[in-house]
């Protein structure tokens, strides 16, 4: 299924992604752009969070996931670290009605054990309030790690061998899949990073194997419905082959 911009927009997308996956990168830098706090740059990236949220929920794409905070974050200094818990506590106390009543569906991936029991109340709750909701996805993927999350599929697949319900040979690609985060949605069309850094950072490394990738210097705080647009009419125009000939892919969608 194709998604399209619905004709009331003055945007000119004509193929959506179902599913957008974003670095939201350059707070930090953001800020000591203006000579603020780090603090100041992540609460201006609270607002873009809110704006993109609703643009993507807007235009009907399926799923948008969000990279939150990282397994690697925990390394930066405590007092960031306890500022950017107490604002993902803030911010789900303070949305999450909002997004319920627009019919979305919060979802959070990662290692949630290691936050605080305050943040892990508030995700539980906001998974059990919207589960039912049939609107977009919105995934937040804190203490989140590409490589955490194959291993943790992984292991469930080797308790399985251990069991002696499958034999390690028989082990597929699809099998495992079933198993890392997100498997109920499908896999991320367009990844997008913020602020000028090349690199996907241990984001869902195995979701994002077909992924078209866009990288962007503007800074997460300034990216807005412009530059949101922009990457979306950069993915509309990209030739998506999975592994196949242009004339393949050309074949499939003339058909
Ligand atoms: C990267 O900027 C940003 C983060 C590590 C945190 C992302 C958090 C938010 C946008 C706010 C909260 C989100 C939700 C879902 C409520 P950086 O600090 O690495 O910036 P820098 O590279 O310029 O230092």
């Amino acid at each position: 299924m194709i998604n399209k911009i619905p004709s009331n927009t003055d945007d000119t997308v004509p193929v959506l992604p179902r599913h957008v996956a974003i670095i939201m990168d350059g707070n930090g830098r953001w800020a000591k752009k203006r000579f603020l706090p780090r603090f100041a740059g992540h609460k201006a990236g609270v607002e873009t969070v809110r704006k993109i949220v609703e643009i993507s929920a807007e235009l009907r794409i399926e799923a948008l996931t969000l990279f939150a905070f990282s397994s690697e974050n925990w390394q930066r200094p405590k007092k960031e670290v306890d500022i950017l818990m107490d604002l993902f506590v803030s911010s789900l106390e303070k949305e999450v009605k909002q997004l319920h009543q627009n019919g979305i569906r919060l979802q959070f991936i990662g290692d949630r054990s290691e936050f605080n029991q305050k943040l892990q109340s508030r995700i539980a709750e906001s998974e059990q309030l919207t589960r039912d909701n049939q609107g977009m996805r919105l995934v937040i993927a804190a203490n989140y790690g590409g490589k955490w999350d194959i291993v943790q599929a992984a292991r469930q697949l080797a308790e399985q061998v251990r069991q002696g319900t499958i034999e390690p040979q028989d082990i597929t690609a699809d099998m495992l899949h079933q198993y890392i985060s997100l498997s109920d949605l499908p896999e991320p069309d367009l990844f997008i990073r913020t602020s000028g850094e090349h690199r996907i950072s241990n984001f869902m490394i195995w979701q994002l194997a077909y992924t078209e990738l866009y990288f962007t210097n503007i800074l997460w705080p300034d990216f807005d419905r412009a530059a949101y647009m922009d990457a979306l009419k950069s993915f509309a125009d990209r030739e998506r082959r999975f592994g196949q000939t242009g004339e393949q892919v050309a074949k499939i969608h003339n058909a």
